[in-house]
């Protein structure tokens, strides 16, 4: 059936496949996104969207994108994990009073069908491993303090009959159309745009840090085919990769693709990191027949072609810190 859907973020990363991947189901697709940071602001969105500049923070902005839609993927946030322990105040404007907002006015509208993009960011540091989503929500950073209080927020106006939540937690997504010029966040652009530029990767702490890097349409899928499942709504799921990389196999993959000789630099490692993390997919393998389909070599491959045709970029760093304090080296002397 053809739907009007909301992509909030759906001139980022993930949003703007989202949205192909919506249209090309036959929806028709509204994107509300204040394109955050991106230079050419409709690089890689799709031209049979309906575009709203607009913020998720405004109401209005957030009355007028809900307006005759049926169903909402609420995908804008500030993603920068590590970046939040510095600007805690921005982090919950844009993920809380932004999510709360566009949450709000659904409800008012009265649509039910509401995917959220949470995080393995959540849960903070593993008990267990691999995570399943019973594990306790101890977020280690404001960041995933926010994706855990949207969730309770969703569970709540779900519990009030208001709402049908679905809630992926996803990790280390990668591919096409991630920003490459963001300091902050996305291990894999960072690296690939230091070797564009000729420059070595820089690794925190050790680089013994395992993570299961998933390529960008093995998360987006799984978002477009779960909706409509009735067990999993408020049901949040882990979707992702299974294979575990540490960030100096990652980084010895991305030189040697890229023919760039030599050893990545350490830096001392920053104070939120979690050492190693990744997911239990099995309940999305029995509830979606969830598998993902490439594998990290594969997925970098691509992710390389594209970024190559992008050529190197420059670091766009903030000068606009809440706790300045504690922001690592790297960022002050601006070296990463
Ligand atoms: N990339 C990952 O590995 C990953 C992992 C887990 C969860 N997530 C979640 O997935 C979502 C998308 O992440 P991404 O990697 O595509 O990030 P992204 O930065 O590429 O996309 C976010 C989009 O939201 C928009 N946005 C930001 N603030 C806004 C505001 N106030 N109003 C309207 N639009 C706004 C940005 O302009 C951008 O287009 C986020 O919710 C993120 O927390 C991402």
């Amino acid at each position: 059936m053809k739907r009007k859907i909301l992509v909030t973020g759906g001139a980022g990363f993930i949003g703007s496949h989202v949205v192909d991947e919506l249209i090309k189901r036959g929806n028709e697709v509204v994107i509300l996104d204040n394109f955050f940071g991106k230079k050419n602001k409709l690089d890689g969105v799709n031209k049979q969207a309906e575009i709203i500049d607009g913020d998720v923070t405004k109401r209005e902005d957030c009355q007028h994108a809900v307006k005759d839609v049926d169903a909402i993927y609420h995908i804008a946030a500030h993603a920068a994990e590590g970046q939040s322990v510095y600007i805690p105040i921005f982090n919950a404007k844009i993920n809380i009073m932004g999510s709360v907002t566009i949450l709000t006015e659904a409800i008012n509208r009265g649509i039910r069908d509401f995917v959220f993009t949470s995080s393995i960011a959540a849960y903070g540091k593993p008990n267990t491993l691999p995570i399943t989503e019973d594990h306790p929500l101890n977020p280690e950073d404001p960041y995933g303090v926010t994706k855990k209080t949207i969730e309770d927020y969703l569970r709540v106006y779900h519990e009030l009959d208001r709402i049908d939540p679905y809630i992926v937690r996803f990790f280390n997504v990668f591919g096409p159309r991630q920003r490459m010029n963001d300091p902050y966040r996305g291990v894999i652009p960072i690296f690939i745009n230091r070797c564009l530029k000729g420059e070595k990767p820089v690794i925190f702490g050790d680089g013994e840090q395992g993570r299961a890097f998933t390529y960008i349409s093995d998360i987006v899928e799984p978002m477009c085919d779960m909706v409509g499942k009735r067990e999993l709504i408020n049901n949040p799921i882990n979707i992702g990769n299974t294979d575990v990389w540490t960030v100096n196999k990652l980084a010895k993959e991305i030189m040697n693709i890229m023919d760039m000789p030599g050893e990545p630099e350490h830096v001392p490692a920053r104070p939120t990191d979690v050492v190693l993390c990744y997911s239990d997919i099995t309940k999305a393998k029995k509830l979606l027949g969830y598998r993902p389909r490439v594998s990290i070599p594969e997925g970098l491959k691509l992710t390389l072609a594209w970024a190559k045709e992008q050529g190197p970029q420059e670091f766009d760093y903030m000068t606009y810190f809440e706790i300045p304090k504690l922001s690592h080296n790297v960022y002050k002397e601006k070296t990463i």
